[in-house]
């Protein structure tokens, strides 16, 4: 994927263009490139690298101008090139363009294109001579004979010199939101871009092609039939967007939690009633009884928050629970039907493989509600209804908050429906009391980040590492894995305790270290006895344990103690030591914490 700004308006263009692309650098960081529409003709510059090479490029200068477009870069089709970079010309720089997605019929319309001299390798470049060959002076009706001819998917800005007022956008499968000022409008990926200077937003569906001038939106769908669009209001502000002090939009991302926890929370929970209310369910509470089953669908991530719900919708309201990583559940012929619930998790709302398994539930029939973080995203309009989970802007590609706030949510569907099934009122209020606590006790675990620092300074001499936890904190050995993967580069496995001796044992010794959750819950006997395995082997143990289990630093190199809740609502707390291990990790070994290599953050590619 990657990220698209467009400005038109009257102020200077391209300090809004190079703000918004760093804003949007998580979505893709191998090459950035600007536009600026000028009186004689069109400037360009383009780099190889993150926003700040480009800016380099531009030595201080800023090219003069109130319309332009830029793009930041997550190689698809062409290496990390310069030539490869965004906006892409055609007709002699008459035209630029910049596009996020994939033109998979790229070959077909090269072919037909002729003898075009191409600059560049990418299926996007295509795209702009395609356009550039229906011009007639109209440069939306171009656009739309283009895209007709196009298979695939796009996001995509596109200017002409002959029309110097104007950007076209359009979008099928990759996301454009069109901000609205006064006198000005600005184009992007997602909203943060444009959070200092509006938030009213309309978002492009598929299939919609805007003709955006500076006083004006007219949005048309591919058959030229002109559209009325609805205009929201974005939540999210400015300042969530920033670094707020913090060194890395990571850790201020993880020190976010306590408070986006009770964002999630807030006026959805009922403490007399022992209960939660998610309007979002959009079921009757007949209907409600009348599920059988629930799946929940995500990524990474997400899907081992996913794992966490699956013991809370068994535990509460005794509803079988399956979890499917979305990039395999329609290649395995799922079995839904209409009491079959399904919950599509994702932050970006954006992912490929969710969304195609967010189609594929709702052609099977079943009924799909989406939990996501992103407002507007596509996840959260094509799903029957759900949950925002109000994490705010999450920008550091590794996912901290996103996560917490998918696992309090998950933990509110699952009382809620397990109030209608089993759960008293009496358990329901001591659930809603304990979520009610988590805020607090996530502030003890983050005070801790100076003894992590110092922990995670004694483990960055290892290549491999080993994550164990049991029952809801296998998901949670999962993510600490994850984390420690796609930061610091160095290779780790999650396995359940239980599991360690039927194989990953035989990689222990001095120089392989283990990470263990050992909380005091009705696994803790067992996972103590996993740990007496380990420490046989003379492997370094790290344990996340109960605040006042004196015992178990016998068993500890290093130990991390987390205030005790209730067994289900852990993973919101144990989590969050192991993020920090992680962040530390990567920093020691001098690592790009937020814009880790090969990665962007929402993967709209399959
Ligand atoms: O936007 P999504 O939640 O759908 O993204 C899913 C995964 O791509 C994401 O969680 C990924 O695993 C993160 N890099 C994890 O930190």
């Amino acid at each position: 994927m990657c990220g698209i700004v467009g400005y038109i308006g009257d102020k200077q263009a391209t300090p809004i263009l190079l703000k918004g692309l760093r804003r949007l650098e998580y979505r893709g960081y191998d090459s950035a490139g600007i536009a600026i529409m000028q009186p004689d003709g069109i400037f360009r510059e383009r780099s190889v690298g993150k926003i700040e090479k480009l800016v380099g490029k531009l030595q201080g200068q800023t090219p003069e101008g109130t319309v332009g477009i830029a793009h930041t870069r997550w190689a698809t089709h062409g290496g990390v090139t310069e030539a490869n970079a965004h906006p892409h010309t055609a007709a002699d720089g008459d035209l630029v363009l910049a596009h996020n997605g994939i033109i998979e019929n790229y070959r077909e319309l090269k072919k037909e294109l002729g003898d075009v001299k191409y600059k560049s390798e990418t299926d996007s470049e295509v795209l702009a001579h395609l356009i550039a060959s229906f011009y007639e002076g109209d440069l939306r009706k171009a656009v739309m004979k283009a895209l007709a001819r196009v298979r695939g998917t796009y996001g995509l800005v596109v200017m002409h010199r002959k029309e110097p007022e104007k950007i076209i956008a359009a979008r099928l499968g990759s996301p454009l939101v069109i901000g609205i000022g006064d006198h000005e409008h600005y184009i992007a990926s997602d909203p943060t871009p444009m959070l200092a200077y509006t938030k009213r937003v309309t978002f492009l569906d598929d299939g919609e092609v805007a003709e955006v001038t500076k006083d004006n939106v007219q949005t048309f769908n591919l058959k030229d039939k002109a559209i009325t669009k609805h205009i929201e209001e974005i939540e999210w502000n400015d300042e969530q967007a920033q670094k707020q002090g913090f060194a890395h939009f990571m850790l201020k991302e993880i020190f976010d939690q306590p408070t986006v926890f009770e964002d999630a929370i807030r006026g959805r929970v009922e403490a007399e009633e022992g209960t939660a209310h998610l309007g979002g369910i959009n079921l009757t509470e007949k209907e409600m009884r009348n599920i059988k089953r629930v799946m929940l669908i995500a990524c990474g991530t997400a899907s081992y928050a996913a794992m966490v719900g699956k013991y809370a919708f068994e535990r509460l309201a005794e509803l079988p629970c399956e979890v499917d990583v979305a990039s395999e559940f329609r290649y395995r012929d799922p079995i839904l039907d209409e009491q079959t619930l399904v919950f599509v998790i994702s932050q970006s709302g954006e992912t490929a493989d969710t969304l195609a398994a967010l189609r594929e539930a709702k052609r099977k029939g079943a009924k799909v509600r989406g939990i996501i973080n992103v407002i507007g995203s596509t996840i959260a309009r094509e799903a029957h209804g759900g949950t925002y989970i109000h994490a705010g802007p999450e920008l550091a590609v590794a996912s901290t908050k996103a996560y917490t706030n998918m696992v309090a949510i998950l933990l509110l569907y699952a009382l809620q429906f397990g109030r209608l099934r089993r759960v008293t009122v009496a358990t329901g209020q001591r659930i809603v009391n304990a979520l009610l606590a988590i805020p607090e006790k996530m502030q003890t675990i983050l005070k801790q980040n100076d003894a992590i620092e110092a922990i995670a300074d004694t483990y960055t001499r290892y290549q491999d590492m080993l994550f164990l936890g049991r029952g809801v904190n296998f998901p949670v050995a999962l993510e600490g894995s994850l984390k420690l993967k796609e930061i610091a580069y160095v290779h780790s496995e999650a396995y359940p305790g239980g599991e360690m001796k039927h194989g990953p044992i035989a990689l222990l010794s001095e120089d392989f270290p283990v990470v263990a959750i050992v909380t005091k819950n009705q696994l803790y006997d067992k996972m103590r006895s996993n740990i007496e395995e380990i420490r046989a082997r003379k492997a370094k143990t790290f344990l996340i344990a109960t605040e006042g289990d004196a015992d178990i630093a016998e068993l500890a190199n290093d130990i991390i103690y987390v205030p005790n809740t209730m067994e289900l609502l852990e993973p919101l707390l144990n989590t969050i030591p192991l993020q920090l291990f992680a962040y530390h990790m990567a920093v020691k070994l001098g690592k790009d914490v937020d814009r880790p290599r090969n990665l962007a953050k929402s993967v709209t590619v399959e």
